[in-house]
């Protein structure tokens, strides 16, 4: 099918990258084949006409663009943005603990997961964990286990009679501890937990300080359907927008472009992106100014360069399923397999307005990719993405748009092939327009 290499290329995205920390890492190594220069905040910048580059904030965000050799004045900035963190677990900071024969880690919730989905998976651990080196300084690295370390297994139907009519319900507090092991009359379980992140890392026990560890889903992603028409993973919200962003930039053609294009990838959207690294924080508006102020951009240049410029807030959107009509509003359901949705929401949940709908709507038709208009129901609070938050910061007109997607929130959501390399190419008509 149209659009199966490219999803293929998602799912082995999605399974090299089973934490936000992980998936910038591997979307620095596909920067790096096509010879993106990592630049440092804390350096000064020179900035080559047609150079390419990329700036990483604390490890799980990361802006990655192309100096366009034309004023900034004249083009604008082209962005678009997505994050790169998805709602699930994360292990406490004292997460090991001893409970009627069975090690269990503690766990909290971030963002807002379907917890029951997080039931009878074979789950593991991957993030970064912050120690001291041989030489006294603080530092961090990646680690992630492969093997199946954790689990959370159901209540059997006959203590929980009324699940089916009901719902799974897992109190928060107290029903969420992962199993992690058996109790051997050894075992403390804090040092227990260490030995493990020290036989994972490499890195002394002792010398582990802190973590930022997120529990993932050691299934691999999937097509599914007669046609394979359809596929399912884990994270896809929001990782499937960032491998669409990154595809439409990473062409050659696209990458000599007079225009200056940034790819803007937040952690801590799931959360309201409010922290350094975040949408609502000031990583974006620093970036755009270091580069026009590398390039001898003036200040008023600059606010004229931001009123030219264009931001795409790509998430992913609610596809219709057929069994639960009644959540959907009627005249706005949105298909599977055709093609992105542009979605509304007139208090700003998402950025979009007439003139930016229209001008993604035009972006579609040059492409040749279908599309679709997306409207929550008015009786269900609607969710919201990074849109509204950078184009308020940095008055920068525009639009939220979408994959349709099934079970979001889910730990294994699942899209349709087609919408991928849909996304991909009106992605790439915005940056060469
Ligand atoms: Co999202």
């Amino acid at each position: 099918m149209k659009g199966g290499q490219q999803v293929q290329g998602l799912l082995d995205f999605i399974d090299a990258s089973p934490s936000p920390w992980h998936a910038v890492k591997s979307i620095e190594a596909r920067l790096a084949a096509f010879q993106f220069i990592k630049l440092e905040e804390a350096d000064k910048w020179a900035l080559d006409a047609g150079g390419r580059y990329y700036v990483i904030r604390d490890d799980s965000s990361i802006i990655a663009f192309v100096a366009g050799p034309k004023s900034l004045v004249e083009t604008g900035f082209k962005i678009i943005g997505a994050h790169t963190d998805s709602p699930g677990l994360r292990v406490k900071p004292n997460a090991a603990n001893a409970m009627d024969g069975y090690l269990r880690l503690g766990v909290e919730i971030y963002g807002g997961p379907i917890l029951a989905t997080f039931t009878d998976r074979d789950l593991s651990l991957a993030g970064r964990i912050t120690y001291k080196n041989d030489q006294g300084t603080i530092t961090s690295t990646l680690i992630r286990f492969d093997n199946v370390l954790l689990r959370l297994p159901n209540l059997a139907i006959h203590m929980n009679r009324n699940v089916n009519e009901e719902g799974l319900k897992l109190n928060k507090q107290s029903e969420l501890p992962l199993i992690l092991s058996l109790l051997t009359q050894e075992q403390v379980p804090p040092s227990y937990f260490a030995s493990l992140l020290e036989k994972q890392s490499g890195i002394n026990a002792e010398c582990i300080l802190f973590w930022d560890l997120n529990i993932y889903d050691t299934q691999k992603g999937t097509f599914w359907g007669a046609e394979n028409e359809f596929y399912a993973d884990s994270q896809l919200d929001n990782l499937a927008s960032c491998h669409a962003a990154i595809e439409a930039l990473l062409d050659e053609l696209i990458l000599k472009s007079d225009s200056t294009l940034v790819c803007a990838l937040f952690d801590h959207e799931e959360v309201g992106s409010e922290s350094n690294k975040g949408a609502h924080g000031s990583f974006l508006p620093d970036i755009l100014q270091r580069i026009a102020l590398a390039n001898e951009t003036g200040r008023e240049d600059f606010a004229r360069a931001l009123a030219k410029s264009f931001i795409i807030s790509a998430d992913m959107a609610h596809a219709y399923q057929p069994n639960f009509p009644y959540a959907y509003d009627p005249d706005h359901k949105i298909i599977v397999n055709q093609g992105p949705a542009i979605k509304v929401n007139v208090s700003q949940r998402y950025s979009s307005e007439s003139v930016s709908e229209a001008m993604f709507a035009n972006w579609c038709e040059q492409a040749e990719v279908p599309y679709q208009r997306y409207s929550h129901r008015n009786d269900l609070p609607c969710g919201s993405t990074i849109g509204p938050i950078a184009s308020a910061k940095l008055g920068i007109r525009s639009v939220d748009v979408g994959n349709p997607l099934w079970a979001m929130h889910s730990i294994r959501e699942s899209a349709g092939v087609l919408d991928h390399n849909y996304m991909i190419r009106v992605m790439k008509r915005f940056f060469a327009g």
